[in-house]
């Protein structure tokens, strides 16, 4: 079987309107602006309203994009959603996004690869158009993680915030545009240190799981902070050697946006320019799988990139789950 190039041809994003600032979360936390902006880097972050679910956000960013690639919803083969906050265990968020922007002729799964999320998915998904089997596949990223998030544990929800970020993969018809590489890989020894306790078939709810907080996020912080800053300046180094790409001929690396302080380690090891790199865990926070495609989405938005250039993907997350992704610009 001839194998074609994936290339994103559109890219889109969307964020819930309500901004929650760090001096907001103070009204309710023993916490100030200068810890989480020194420690993390962000300012503020955007929260879904009630009842605006991961699809909902989805949704939006999936018809945004279509709106963008001027293509009707009916033409699209296959939506993935990577997320870790579907909106229910079932149906997937991929059915409800499938219904609510009419993609009648697509199917869809979830992908759980939390904050790796979107670069496993976006590499499942470019399976499906180089082996020619479907013309048109979305891939989106979305998570509402103030939905798991408990607000009284100081060091865990000033991190993270809600939103969502859509691409669209096509075959390329130029042989060297598109994704070049990509590195998935997993551990996960690495569980223990972030995951959610209650809600599966582990610990099913009951009274006890609710009082006890353990349908929330738990970390080690300090641990996950240490396997991150090691992992992802790891894949990001090794799939530049593999295919013999010098970090300066990077045009735009989207890191996950965890820590501003796990980004600059992984910026350092691979000596890039600031200039090299896509930051907007100031505004947005940790939103998980929406991280990387809001980045590539604001990215195009501002016309940083050209076509030919070379952009580098990056992650670590629960699993622990890394990744990074190589491809060359097309649009
Ligand atoms: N405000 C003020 N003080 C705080 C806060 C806060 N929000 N949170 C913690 N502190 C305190 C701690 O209680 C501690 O106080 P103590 O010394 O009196 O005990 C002090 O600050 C230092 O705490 P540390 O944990 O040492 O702080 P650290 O510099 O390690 O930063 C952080 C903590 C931000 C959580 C960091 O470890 C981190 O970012 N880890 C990675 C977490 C992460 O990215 N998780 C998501 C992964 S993505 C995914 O897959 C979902």
């Amino acid at each position: 079987m001839t194998k074609l190039r994936t290339k994103i041809t559109a890219a889109s994003h969307y964020l819930p309107e309500q901004r929650v600032s760090n001096l907001d979360l103070m009204k309710t936390l023993d916490t100030s602006d200068d810890w989480i902006v020194e420690r993390t880097g962000i300012h503020e972050r955007r929260v879904a309203a009630k009842g605006q679910a991961t699809s909902d956000l989805a949704a939006e960013a999936m018809k945004s994009l279509l709106k963008k690639r001027g293509i009707n919803a009916s033409e699209i083969d296959l939506i993935i959603v990577a997320t870790v906050t579907p909106d229910m265990f079932f149906p997937s968020s991929a059915c409800l996004v499938q219904h609510k922007v009419g993609a009648k002729n697509a199917w869809g799964f979830d992908l759980s690869g939390a904050c790796s999320g979107f670069i496993y998915a976006l590499a499942t998904g470019a399976q499906f158009i180089s082996t020619g089997v479907h013309k048109k596949v979305v891939v989106i990223g979305a998570d509402v993680m103030t939905s798991i998030i408990n607000f009284e544990d100081r060091a865990t929800c000033v991190l993270f915030g809600d939103g969502a970020g859509a691409v669209l993969l096509e075959a390329a018809e130029d042989g060297e545009q598109g994704i070049i590489d990509f590195l998935l890989k997993a551990d996960g020894a690495g569980g223990q240190y972030l995951y959610m306790p209650a809600g599966g078939s582990l610990n099913p709810p009951s009274v006890e799981t609710v009082q006890r907080k353990m349908h929330y996020v738990h970390q080690d912080g300090k641990n996950v902070f240490k396997f991150a800053v090691r992992g992802m300046s790891d894949i990001s180094h090794e799939i530049l050697v593999k295919n013999d790409i010098p970090a300066k001929d990077i045009r735009l690396y989207i890191p996950h946006q965890a820590n501003l302080r796990i980004i600059k380690a992984a910026v350092e090891r691979m000596n890039l320019d600031d200039s090299q790199v896509a930051i907007n865990i100031d505004r947005f926070a940790n939103t998980t799988a929406g991280t990387i495609p809001i980045c590539l989405s604001e990215a195009v938005e501002n016309k940083v990139l050209k076509k030919a250039d070379k952009v580098l993907m990056a992650s670590f997350g629960a699993g622990f789950t890394w990744g990074s992704l190589l491809l060359r610009w097309e649009i």
